[in-house]
């Protein structure tokens, strides 16, 4: 029996428009209004936080964005603020691998993001995962090791124990390759949760939310929340469709 209570979020990357948006979240309302045994959540884009924190008012489910600016205001045009995304949202994703690889997210950038939102009382989803590269060349727990490391870095018990933690590994996002279920918990179990441990103390390691991600659709989400260390997801391609993400948080049940 898990004491964690799963979260199933999903990540909308660039996608929908405000009528699109509108449309996806009055599907998802009814269908998930009844569920208290998972955390859900919507990740948009930016533009899509005002719609989702009114369409959303109210209901079980939260919303999120899916970056920041560490800084808390001035010149640094096209970026965001803690304080600016606390306006819509209580949750946000940092360090996604899209990120990391396309816009030059690192560990330590990574770091001064999971400070700058837990100040401001916004819970970090916070990415790690390895490339296929770094996978077949055996790196996985040297890297996804690192990657906790340097992002959780000089968190106090207090501000760790608001993180969740998402493993996605790269060459199973948006690529229908999903890791099997014991490829995915041996990392969260053997990799993740013993520095959680070892960096925040069994209590807080172990109370913390590891949530796998990469192709989790609704025919295999079960199996993956299902093991002993993956508490819940992140969906990408899949939370852009009401029937999918209703299955998959479903999984989580
Ligand atoms: P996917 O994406 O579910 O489309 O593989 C997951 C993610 O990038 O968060």
């Amino acid at each position: 029996m898990k004491t964690r209570r799963p979260i199933v979020a999903g990540n909308w990357k660039m996608n929908k428009t405000l009528a699109e948006a509108g449309e996806l979240l009055e599907g998802l309302v009814p269908e998930l209004k009844d569920v208290d045994s998972v955390g859900i959540i919507v990740c948009t884009p930016y533009t899509n936080l005002a719609v989702a924190k009114e369409k959303l008012a109210g209901t079980n489910i939260k919303v999120g964005a899916q970056n920041l600016h560490w800084e808390k205001s001035g010149a640094f045009t096209g970026e965001v603020s803690a304080d600016m995304l606390k306006d819509f949202c209580e949750y946000v994703i940092i360090g996604h691998s899209e990120r990391r690889a396309m816009f030059g997210e690192t560990d330590e950038t990574v770091n001064k993001k999971v400070f700058a939102s837990l100040e401001v009382g916004l819970m970090p989803i916070v990415c790690v995962g390895e490339t296929l590269e770094e996978n077949e060349a055996g790196q996985t727990a040297e890297v996804v090791g690192r990657m906790v490391r340097e992002g959780l870095k000089g968190l106090d018990q207090e501000k760790a124990a608001r993180v969740v933690v998402a493993y996605e590994p790269v060459w199973a996002i948006g690529t229908g390759k999903t890791a099997t279920p014991e490829q995915a918990n041996d990392v969260h179990k053997n990799v993740i949760r013993p520095i959680l441990r070892e960096m925040f103390g069994e209590a807080v390691g172990d109370g913390m939310r590891i949530l796998y991600g990469g192709s989790v659709k609704p025919g295999n989400a079960k199996e993956l929340f299902g093991m002993s260390d993956i508490d819940g997801g992140l969906i990408g391609g899949a939370s852009l469709k009401v029937a999918d993400f209703v299955g998959i948080v479903e999984g989580a049940f």
